[in-house]
């Protein structure tokens, strides 16, 4: 998370992810599912702006700006969005008496499975705590972001990439070599991931995400495209013909390795140069795709800036 002083107060931003690999393993009891994912933080992030209150109320102003093809986003109201539940959570956890007024500005789509809304809510726990003097470990605000969702605690990480496991929450970070240049799309109508995963058949004898162990640390592209993999693809493209249009056009473009992301709708394609990726993503906008952007995986933070960030 980049976070700073303004004027008025304080700045922040929220970035997306993606999964190079998520395999469901089982369907457990309480209803969620065990799987092994590895995600990494992308350069598309939301923004937060956090101003202080004269008193101990939680007051959120969403603006997003996506293109009219997209359509708007529809937002829960304030009191389900994550980031006020976030806030929410950290005042009752604490018995924290101030109030915060938040204005989101959202660049990350809903319901794409890029984790905009977890990553929103982990920079809320991630910036109160600092701006209410909290003075909570990442380790203390990763158990909160737990009861948040399941990919809030991979934000509260410093890890650019991780492999995760549990339902999502088990974090171990893994060391990413080189930046992945990406076309990340979507189509206009979005997925609920509840059931995606409904729709889902477990892999438990699936091949597993150690590989990318080595692949994060030290694999060439086309060793990462290779080793991407989703159990989320399928039912996706099931309950949603716009995933099977968008897996179309990227095995059209020819880039080295595609997939869903989460439990979509967004679709990425793993791109050998940067010039390479802003080529597809004209492509796709030009045949009609709404939304077409190009992004990397964020580099892994040098010694300087993860004390800026910290
Ligand atoms: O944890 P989160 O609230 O993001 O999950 C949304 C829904 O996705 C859950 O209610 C559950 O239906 C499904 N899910 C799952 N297994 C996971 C993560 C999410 O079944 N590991």
């Amino acid at each position: 998370m980049l976070f700073r002083r303004t004027p008025t107060g304080w700045l922040a931003t929220a970035p997306a992810k993606i999964n190079l690999f998520l395999r469901v393993i089982n369907r457990r009891a309480d209803g969620f599912h065990e799987l092994e994912t590895v995600m990494a933080k992308i350069t598309l992030a939301d923004q937060l702006r956090f101003e202080p209150r004269g008193d101990d109320e939680i007051t959120l102003s969403v603006k997003q700006s996506f293109p009219p093809a997209l359509g708007a986003m529809e937002m829960p109201p304030a009191d389900d969005n994550l980031v006020v539940k976030a806030a929410r959570l950290l005042q009752l956890s604490t018995g924290v008496r101030e109030g915060i007024a938040i204005t989101l500005q959202k660049h990350v789509p809903a319901a794409a499975g890029l984790g905009g809304g977890s990553s929103d809510a982990a920079t809320t726990l991630l910036a109160l705590n600092s701006i209410w003097q909290v003075g909570y470990s990442r380790t203390q605000l990763g158990e909160l972001a737990a009861q948040l969702g399941s990919d809030v605690p991979f934000f509260i990480a410093k890890a650019a990439c991780a492999l995760c496991r549990g339902r999502g929450e088990q974090i171990e970070p893994l060391s990413l070599r080189s930046r992945f240049h990406l076309v990340l799309a979507k189509p206009r109508s979005g997925l609920s991931t509840a059931a995606v995963f409904r729709n889902c058949t477990p892999e438990p004898n699936g091949s597993s995400a150690e590989k990318w162990r080595r692949i994060a640390a030290q694999g060439t592209i086309v060793e990462a495209a290779h080793c991407l993999h989703n159990s989320l693809q399928a039912p996706a493209e099931t309950l949603n013909a716009e995933v099977v249009d968008m897996k179309a056009r990227f095995a059209r473009l020819g880039v080295c390795g595609h997939q869903l992301t989460g439990s979509g709708s967004a679709y990425f394609g793993l791109c050998r140069t940067s010039r390479q990726a802003r080529c597809y993503a004209a492509r796709l906008r030009q045949q009609g795709v709404p939304w077409a952007v190009v992004v990397t995986t964020q580099a892994e933070l040098h010694r300087k800036e993860a004390l800026q960030r910290a």
